[in-house]
């Protein structure tokens, strides 16, 4: 390998060393962070993560030590948001951009005779394709649970005004109630018919 193309590979897989950085860091504070009904399962999510993570760190890491480079010690911008689907959302924006980088990031290694490291990126491509559909598929049901509440909210509250969630609550108790009025006005009925 010329010294140049090693230092362009070099350079390459310190970006993708800030990028797992950046995605240890973003799970560890999503598991924490992350509130609503949905919360331990997310937590749960994000946190096995982050083992994998620091997998992949630890084999650019050693990679670039073993290249006679210098890792890097930053990450790259970690996106901080509170909304449980935005964090899925910034998650699977991560995760498609490192699979954008290792895609490229192996036909390098390839091109510089480094087949050991192209075929660690293929591995990674796969766990990174894996954490893509995963998020994918909660993201999808995510949005099919948001239509199907939508559609229970009676549009008489929501044109009145209401929050979704608030008008959701007096939606259902007037489904609820209208069956009880009926009892009462039923045994009222019959009450005022019995002779005294
Ligand atoms: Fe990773
Ligand atoms: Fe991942």
């Amino acid at each position: 390998m010329t010294d140049d193309a090693r230092k362009r590979l070099l350079e390459g897989l310190n970006e993708d060393l800030r990028g797992e950085f950046q995605a240890i860091i973003m799970y560890r504070l999503y598991a924490s962070l992350v509130q609503g009904p949905y919360r331990q399962e997310l937590r749960t999510f994000f946190a096995n993560e982050i083992p994998e993570e620091l997998g992949h760190a630890q084999i650019l890491a050693d990679k670039i030590a073993a290249l006679g480079g210098t890792p890097v010690a930053v990450p790259a911008p970690v996106t901080v948001v509170s909304d449980a689907k935005a964090m899925l959302e910034a998650a699977l924006k991560a995760e498609l951009e490192a699979i954008g980088r290792y895609v490229k990031r192996r036909a390098e290694a390839e091109a510089a005779g480094e087949y050991g490291l192209a075929a660690e990126f293929d591995a990674m491509i796969a766990d990174k394709s894996n954490h893509r559909n995963e998020l994918r598929l909660m993201l999808a049901g995510w949005l099919r649970e948001r239509r199907d509440l939508d559609a229970r909210i009676p549009s008489s509250l929501r044109r009145g005004g209401m929050t979704p969630g608030r008008a959701y609550f007096w939606g259902q108790l007037s489904t609820a109630i209208e069956p009880v009025a009926g009892v009462i006005g039923a045994a009222l009925r019959r009450l005022l018919r019995t002779p005294s």
